[in-house]
């Protein structure tokens, strides 16, 4: 029989993951910090850059200080995605220190709920900016690196939600959506060089801000109802697919949409 408890997930070890340079977007908070733990536990060098500067200095404290903690330290960097020039200094930050980047997790993103009728022209670019523009922006900081090293993983992180019948969501639903096509479309270009870039598409993930803002015992049972498994997804779930697509495990997949949404396809 299938696993279907919530267990905490051991994850495989991927030996050419160790000494990666590794560069999580979001880092600070939800599947972004377990990414940070998942990627600096297999041995990489994690750069990770958030808006919460309070969290992300917590995080990258505490995973110094375990007493089983990572041969790297993961470095924490406060960065507002949606400036782009900020995000230009943060990655030529990276390059001074790590010389490179081997993957880049672009993880970052915003889900406030809104109402179509109240959207203005400002706040269409403000989602836009929060959830899409900088997935290219940071790709493109570190295409060149991985160009000359004839190596690098991309993996964009899009969402279950477009896919499914949400409310409340249409911005960022198409800026999910968007991903998909432009990632297609980057691994199309980029493949030719070693670099491999993929979409990876959580489904209805239990995370602090998940968990905090939206979760009532109706919306629970909803969301088994509509899966295949009745087990939700946990942070860690996406993690371990992440881990396999940036590890040599991963090397033939590009160019696709990777789920881990316990096959949700109920509404
Ligand atoms: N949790 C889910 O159920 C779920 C479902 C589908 C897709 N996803 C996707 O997975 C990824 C992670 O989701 P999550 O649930 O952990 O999100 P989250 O909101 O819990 O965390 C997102 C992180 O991004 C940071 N961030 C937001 N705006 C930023 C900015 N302008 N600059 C820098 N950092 C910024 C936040 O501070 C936070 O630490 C996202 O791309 C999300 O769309 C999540």
């Amino acid at each position: 029989m299938s696993d279907t408890s919530q267990q905490d997930l051991i994850y495989a070890v991927y030996p050419d993951l160790a000494g990666k340079r590794v560069v999580v977007t979001g880092g600070g908070s939800g599947i972004g910090a377990e990414l940070v733990a998942a990627f600096a536990g297999q041995g990489a060098r994690v750069w990770f850059l958030d808006i919460a500067e309070e969290a992300g200095r917590a995080l990258a404290a505490s995973l110094a200080e375990s007493v089983d903690g990572p041969r790297h330290a993961p470095r924490f960097i406060k960065c507002d995605l949606t400036d782009l020039a900020a995000l230009k200094a943060a990655f030529e930050d990276i390059e001074g220190e790590a010389g490179g980047v081997d993957i880049l997790l672009n993880n970052a993103a915003n889900d406030d709920r809104h109402d179509i009728e109240e959207v203005t022209p400002a706040y269409w670019e403000n989602r836009m900016n929060v959830n899409l523009r900088h997935q290219f922006f940071c790709s493109q900081a570190v295409i060149p690196g991985m160009k000359k090293q004839g190596d690098g993983v991309i993996l964009n992180f899009g969402s279950i939600s477009w896919h499914l019948p949400h409310t409340e969501l249409s911005l960022y639903m198409t800026a999910k959506a968007a991903i998909e096509g432009m990632t297609r479309g980057m691994a199309r270009d980029l493949g030719k060089y070693g670099i491999r870039a993929s979409t990876v598409v959580p489904g209805a993930v239990r995370t602090p801000r998940q968990q905090a803002l939206w979760h009532t015992p109706e919306e629970e049972a909803r969301i088994l109802a509509g899966q295949c498994l009745p087990a939700r997804v946990e942070m860690q779930d996406v993690a371990a697919l992440s881990l396999f697509l940036a590890s040599s495990n991963g090397r033939r997949c590009s160019g696709r949409e990777y789920f881990v949404d316990a096959g949700w396809y109920g509404a």
